[in-house]
């Protein structure tokens, strides 16, 4: 991206109170560098940890403090200040600031602020650990995501312990480039960048049938899979979501093909090729019942249970992988992983054949197990990403993002 991304944008920075709200005063000189004009709102907590003096020296411009300030609000109301920004950025973004955005709470010149404007806003979340995995904030952080607010961040902190540990800020050079991919997705808007691309998801578990009324499963939901199709079509792309038994309405603008066996989830797969990306979410269960029973198996008086011998159902994603016709260009699978999660990663990545590897942290210690929060790599040929802790519609965004850039070039890692 050209450093002019940002010349002559107006940044509108809400400094939250937080140990973080430090690391403002370096965005602020980026900012700055990249000739973006930014203005600043400074919370009561805010100015625990940061003066007005420093930020209001680097900014260049009066700092705004307080609503009732009656000369500033004569001079540049709150309407006013949000009115003459391109984009309000919240950083630290604490889970009482979250908390008053999802709910339209005021009481200071930061939330009125952010309730009177009809500006793109951007948070960065900063708080304990346990804060942000309160249903509370999840639910909060839904609610934004649901009323269009972007989301950079959190990073996992150093967590000597769960109880203790911060969600960290995201770093002032990752706000940056959230910044700037924010005016870079602006100048997509309407236009739908994966246009003329061909994508493909499977999702959800398989249900491998023992006799009519008994099957083998598991516990996927599906969702992932779910939100990688809604992300994907959101840009553009022709979608075909491949999706195994789940409880979850088909996604907007998206073919859905409902399977219930792995086998039929191949077929339904080989049928859609050829496409441009594969994106292979579903949790396939690994093993069928060698003969299912066409009648319901009878539990007689007496009579010892059925013996079932177990056999391997196909690899979807291997299969796929390794296609010499029709392969499509780009294949990316997931890996939920307990231990080594990104050393097992990278040796999935070369047994199956794929090109991207979405590595899932399920391990205890995240305590992210069963919840709505993935801790996600993203492994390539070149390397691989850490992401942040983020909810699933997040980490289906990112990819899509990450698979537009791929396809647009912009990516030289890709
Ligand atoms: O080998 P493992 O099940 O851990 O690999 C996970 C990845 O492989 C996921 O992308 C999953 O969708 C895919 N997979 C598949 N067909 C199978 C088993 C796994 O496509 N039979």
């Amino acid at each position: 991206m050209s450093d002019s991304a940002l010349q002559n944008r107006r940044i509108l920075l809400i400094i939250g109170g937080g140990i973080a709200a430090y690391k403002c005063l370096e965005l602020i000189r980026r900012l700055r560098d990249k000739g973006a004009r930014v203005r600043t709102i400074l919370t009561e907590a805010g100015a625990q940890f940061v003066t007005p003096l420093s930020v209001g020296t680097l900014t260049g411009e009066p700092v705004f403090q307080s609503l009732f300030d009656l000369t500033r609000e004569a001079e540049i109301g709150h309407i006013e200040l949000s009115r003459d920004a391109d984009l309000l950025v919240v950083a630290p973004a604490t889970a009482d600031l979250m908390a008053k955005m999802a709910n339209g709470l005021t009481g200071d010149l930061a939330t009125t602020t952010l309730l009177a404007t009809d500006k793109p806003v951007l948070i960065a979340p900063a708080m304990n650990v346990r804060m942000w995995a309160h249903r509370a904030t999840q639910r909060n952080l839904e609610q934004l995501m649901a009323d269009g607010v972007e989301i950079v961040g959190p990073n996992e902190g150093p967590m000597a312990c769960n109880e203790y540990g911060f969600v960290r800020m995201a770093e002032p050079a990752e706000i940056l480039a959230a910044i700037e991919q924010h005016f870079s997705e602006n100048a997509f808007k309407g236009e739908l960048p994966l246009k003329g691309i061909k994508a493909l998801v499977t999702s959800g578990p398989t249900h491998e049938p023992i006799d009519p009324v008994r099957y083998l499963a598991n516990r996927s939901s599906g969702k992932q899979g779910y939100a990688i199709a809604t992300a994907l079509a959101r840009l553009g792309a022709e979608t075909v979501l491949v999706s195994g038994p789940t409880n979850l309405p088909p996604p907007p603008g998206v073919t859905v093909k409902n399977v219930e066996t792995a086998r039929e989830m191949l077929a339904a797969c080989e049928a859609s090729l050829p496409v441009d990306v594969a994106v292979c979410a579903a949790a396939v269960a690994d093993w069928r019942v060698d003969v299912d029973a066409t009648q319901k198996i009878k539990k007689e008086a007496g009579a010892k249970a059925p013996d079932l011998r177990l056999i391997e159902n196909p690899d979807i994603l291997a299969t796929i992988s390794k296609l010499t016709a029709n392969r499509p260009p780009l294949v990316v699978g997931f890996a939920a992983e307990t231990e080594k999660v990104v050393e097992h990663a990278v040796a999935k990545r070369a047994r199956k054949g794929c090109d991207w590897i979405v590595a899932n942290d399920v391990s205890p210690e995240t305590g992210v197990m069963g919840g709505e929060l993935n801790t996600v790599h993203l492994i390539t040929r070149d390397g691989q990403e850490d992401w942040p802790l983020l909810p699933k519609q997040a980490v289906a965004e990112r990819l899509a993002r990450r698979i537009l850039a791929h396809f647009t070039n912009k990516d030289k890692n890709a």
